[in-house]
């Protein structure tokens, strides 16, 4: 599925290239030649501003939700906290990822990150963490909203020069709205311009009235920059994990979400994906949106081969018969036979879709391949 350029875009609304290219300037503020291709999210955004909606048919994986029972008497264990990033668009979100990194696991002999995928793992002395990044630009609201979902707790950072801008409270929606926990993270403390106590009283004004003035919320200054105030920060991640004492079934199929995936030249589709029950095992069988496949590969993230991915665990991995998308479920199917029966009627769906003309106000998004 190659996305659809602005181009191509343009020409299936019917409009000329400068409007849409000035539209996705002006309402999503992103700066896009004619050539250039544009990811589901915008195209999606696109449509709906004009009056269009994608209609897709019904995934095969959101069938085998629906047939698979939450089975009873697996085994729970503890796995590690989930924490995703989220905050206003240059608020420091990676940056702080990337100093965590360096300076904690630059300590560990085991743990580490990569930024080849989405999600980063950190092994700490009191244990692991995945951390997910979200981005910030106002364009990306379903990925901020799945982050959310996938999370066990959400970082909201805010830089504290800036204060709290409109994709802040939007994250802090999304938060809300997922029933997680909500640390803030008051970011760039060490720019002059850094103004801590505005940005409490900010904080207080939205429902996130800090600690230290009485409130409820956790809300650590820190520098992406120099490195202040992150070792505070993960404390005080690491104790609100404790307290939430995140179970999940080891002994059953793995399912899961895909936080990421591309085509790759030598590799084929390379999903990265986050296990959240079960332990996927290579040559386990899989439907990840309206993919499906044998597990051939796995890696973790520090691109070493793995057997088995545990529950909370990002890892990649290679093997699927096309691309699927990020926030797709994926699940592993015993029954290999009926899985393909069912992918492979969806994507016949999917084909003959391809073939039917326009419906005025149904634009699918498999028309917009054509
Ligand atoms: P998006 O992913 O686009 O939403 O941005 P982000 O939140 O990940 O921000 P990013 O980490 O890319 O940082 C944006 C800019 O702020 C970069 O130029 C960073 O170097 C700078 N920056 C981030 N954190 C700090 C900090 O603590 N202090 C200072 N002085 N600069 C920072
Ligand atoms: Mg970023």
């Amino acid at each position: 599925d190659v996305p659809i350029t602005v181009k191509d875009l343009a020409e299936k609304l019917s409009m000329r290239t400068s409007d849409l290219i000035k539209f996705l300037m002006l309402k999503l503020k992103l700066l896009a030649n004619i050539n250039q291709s544009l990811s589901h999210e915008i195209v999606a955004e696109v449509l709906k501003a004009y009056g269009y909606e994608l209609v897709l048919p019904e995934k095969p994986d959101e069938i085998v939700r629906k047939v698979k029972k939450a089975g009873k008497g697996e085994q729970w264990k503890g796995r590690s906290p989930i924490v995703t990033f989220m905050g206003h668009v240059d608020h420091g979100k990676t940056s702080l990822l990337d100093m965590i990194r360096r300076t904690k696991v630059a300590e560990s002999e085991h743990g580490g990150i990569t930024q080849h995928i989405g999600a980063y793992e950190v092994k700490l002395p009191r244990g692991r963490i995945t951390f997910l990044d979200t981005p910030g630009h106002e364009a990306f609201t379903a990925m901020r909203a799945r982050g959310a979902n996938a999370t066990d707790i959400v970082v909201l950072v805010v830089a504290a020069d800036d204060g709290i801008m409109p994709q802040t409270i939007e994250a802090y929606d999304h938060a809300k709205a997922a029933g997680v926990p909500i640390i803030v993270a008051m970011n760039k403390i060490d720019k002059p311009q850094a103004n801590v106590d505005r940005l409490k009283k900010q904080l207080g004004s939205i429902g996130l009235l800090p600690e230290d003035w009485g409130g409820k919320t956790i809300a650590v200054g820190v520098s992406a920059k120099t490195g202040e105030g992150i070792d505070h920060l993960l404390e005080m991640i690491l104790l609100e994990a404790e307290m939430l004492e995140l179970k999940a079934p080891y002994d059953m199929e793995a399912s899961g979400v895909v936080i990421e995936a591309k085509m790759s030249k030598g590799r084929g589709p390379v999903a990265t994906i986050l296990v959240q029950q079960g332990v996927l095992k290579e040559g386990d069988f899989v439907i990840a949106g309206y993919q499906s496949g044998r597990v051939r590969a796995m890696f973790n993230d520090l691109r070493q081969p793995i057997e088995e991915a545990l529950p909370s665990q990002p890892v990649e991995v290679t093997g699927l018969s096309g691309v699927p998308e990020a926030g797709d479920h994926f699940y592993v199917v015993r029954d290999e036979r009926k899985a393909r029966e069912i992918v492979e009627q969806k994507q016949e769906e999917l084909r003959r879709q391809r073939l039917e003309p326009l419906h005025k106000n149904h634009l699918r998004l498999e028309d917009l391949h054509k």
